[in-house]
C-alpha cells in the first residue's frame, strides 16, 4: 500500500507503484479485538506487527483499531504512547446533517472555495428557506429536482427524489439537496467515485490520498428524472447496496479490485485512465487535483472542532516528549503518528484560517506555481508521507 500526501497526490494523477517489503517489527502490538475487518488484521500481520487478541494484553497494545461504537471509552483511557484509528470530532463530517451545516458555514465565508457540492438545506432547521424553493402549490420553482436524505442513513437507505414540497418530511432530520440532473455518464450509466483519504494527524493536519478507489455504477441506463423514472433507485442512486439486487448488476471479474475495468464496480485507477484517454491529460490532472482539494476542504471545514476535541481528549499529554521508536520498521508512524496519542503535544495551531490553506492548493503553471509551492511548504498545514510500503 502506498499512501500519497494530498498535496503531492493532487499534482500527479495516480499511477501503479512498486510495493516494498517491510521488515518485521515486533515492537508494535496491535489491538485487534475491536477490529471488524480481516483485511486490516492481515495487513498488520503482513507488516510483521503483533495482532493482539488476548484481553490480558489489552493495555500493552500500542495501536488500537476500533470499529465499534464504544470508541469514547477508549479515548478516555488512551496513553501518550498509544495510537488510535479515529480522531474525536469526525462525526461532524460523517453525519449528513452536521456535514451539511459545516460545509454551508464555510460556503458563506468562502463561496468560491466551497462551491464543490450541490446546494444543501439542513432540515427541519432550514425548512422555511427550503419552502421558498417551491411555489404556492408546492411545485418546485424552475422544475428543479431535490434529493432528500435521512441524516443517519447510509447505503442509499431512505433516499428519494422529489419535485413537490408535500413529500418533504417536516420534522425529521434530513438533508435536502439540489439533484444533479446532468451527471457525467459511463457507458450511459450514472456512477460515483469512492475515494480513500487518510487523516493521520490533526495537529498538524496531515492527510493522504490513496491512489486507487472504486467506481460504483447504476444498473439502469440514466435518463433525466421524469414522472415515470423518478423513483427508479437503480437509475438515480449509485449505491452498491441498492444496485446489487438488480438483474443487470455485473459482478467484477478481476481478482484484484485495482484491475476491475468492466462490470458495475470498477477501479478508480481504471477510471483515471479512461479520463486521460477520453478527455486528455490536462483534464485528468485537473480532476485528480480537484479531488485532493475537495478532501482537504471537507476536513478543514471542521478543523476548529477537531482541534478543540483533540485538546479536550488529549490535553493531559501536552509536554510529554514524543519518543517513539524510529527504526526502519517503525516508518509507518515515525514522522508523527497514526492517531491521537502519538501526535499529542506536537500541536501547532488550528483554526478556520486553514480554510485559506486549502484554497491555495491549486497547481499553477510557471512562476506563480513555484511561488505557491514555496508558500505551501511554509504552511502550518503539513502534508507529508508517514505510510510507505
Ligand atoms: N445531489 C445529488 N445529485 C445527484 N445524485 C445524488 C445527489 N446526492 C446523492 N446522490 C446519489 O445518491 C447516492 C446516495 O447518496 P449519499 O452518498 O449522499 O448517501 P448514502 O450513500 O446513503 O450515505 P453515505 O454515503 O453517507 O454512506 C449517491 O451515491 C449518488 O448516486
Ligand atoms: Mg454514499
Amino acid at each position: 500500500m502506498a499512501l500519497v500526501p494530498v498535496q503531492q497526490a493532487a499534482n500527479k494523477a495516480p499511477a501503479a507503484k512498486q510495493l516494498k517489503k517491510r521488515k518485521p517489527n515486533s515492537k508494535v502490538w496491535f489491538w485487534a479485538v475491536d477490529c471488524r475487518y480481516s483485511v486490516i488484521v492481515d495487513a498488520v500481520r503482513g507488516l510483521g506487527w503483533r495482532a493482539v487478541e488476548d484481553e490480558k494484553n489489552e493495555s500493552k497494545s500500542n495501536i488500537y483499531w476500533i470499529d465499534v461504537a464504544a470508541i469514547h471509552e477508549r479515548f478516555r483511557s488512551i496513553q501518550p504512547w498509544q495510537m488510535i484509528n479515529h480522531f474525536p470530532g469526525m462525526p461532524n463530517i460523517a453525519r449528513k446533517n452536521r456535514m451539511g451545516q459545516n460545509l454551508n458555514r464555510m460556503l458563506k465565508m468562502f463561496p468560491r472555495e466551497y462551491s464543490f457540492y450541490p446546494r444543501t438545506w439542513v432540515l427541519p432547521g432550514e425548512l422555511s428557506d427550503f419552502r421558498a424553493q417551491f411555489d404556492e402549490k408546492g411545485n418546485s420553482i424552475g422544475n428543479k429536482i431535490y434529493i432528500i436524505k435521512p441524516d443517519t442513513g447510509c447505503q442509499g437507505r431512505g433516499i428519494f427524489l422529489t419535485r413537490t414540497f408535500d413529500q418533504v418530511p417536516q420534522h425529521e432530520n434530513v438533508v435536502a439537496q439540489l439533484y444533479i440532473k446532468k451527471p457525467l455518464l459511463l457507458d450511459g450509466f450514472k456512477f460515483d467515485l469512492r475515494i480513500y483519504c487518510l487523516v493521520s494527524s490533526v495537529k498538524p493536519l496531515r492527510m493522504y490520498l490513496f491512489h486507487d478507489g472504486l467506481v460504483r455504477m447504476c444498473t439502469e441506463a440514466y435518463v433525466k428524472p421524469t414522472k415515470q423514472n423518478i423513483s427508479n433507485v437503480c437509475m438515480h442512486l449509485t449505491n452498491y447496496a441498492v444496485n446489487k439486487h438488480n438483474s443487470n448488476f455485473q459482478q467484477p471479474t478481476a481478482k484484484a479490485s485495482s484491475e476491475n475495468e468492466n462490470g458495475s464496480k470498477r477501479s478508480l485507477h481504471w477510471f483515471m485512465t479512461w479520463v486521460r484517454e477520453n478527455k486528455g491529460d490536462v483534464k485528468a490532472d485537473w480532476l485528480w487535483n480537484r479531488i485532493g482539494i475537495l478532501c482537504v476542504r471537507t476536513v478543514l471545514s471542521i478543523m476548529p472542532t477537531l482541534s478543540r476535541e483533540y485538546d479536550q481528549h488529549f490535553r493531559s499529554f501536552n509536554g510529554i516528549p514524543w519518543s517513539f521508536p524510529q527504526s526502519s520498521g517503525a516508518g509507518a508512524y515515525g514522522s508523527g503518528g497514526l492517531g491521537a496519542g502519538a501526535t499529542a503535544g506536537a500541536g501547532s495551531g488550528s483554526g478556520a484560517s486553514g480554510g485559506r490553506a486549502g484554497g491555495e492548493d491549486r497547481p499553477r503553471s510557471g512562476s506563480r506555481g513555484k511561488a505557491a509551492g514555496e508558500a505551501r511548504s511554509q504552511s502550518r498545514w503539513v502534508v507529508r508521507p508517514c505510510f510507505e510500503s
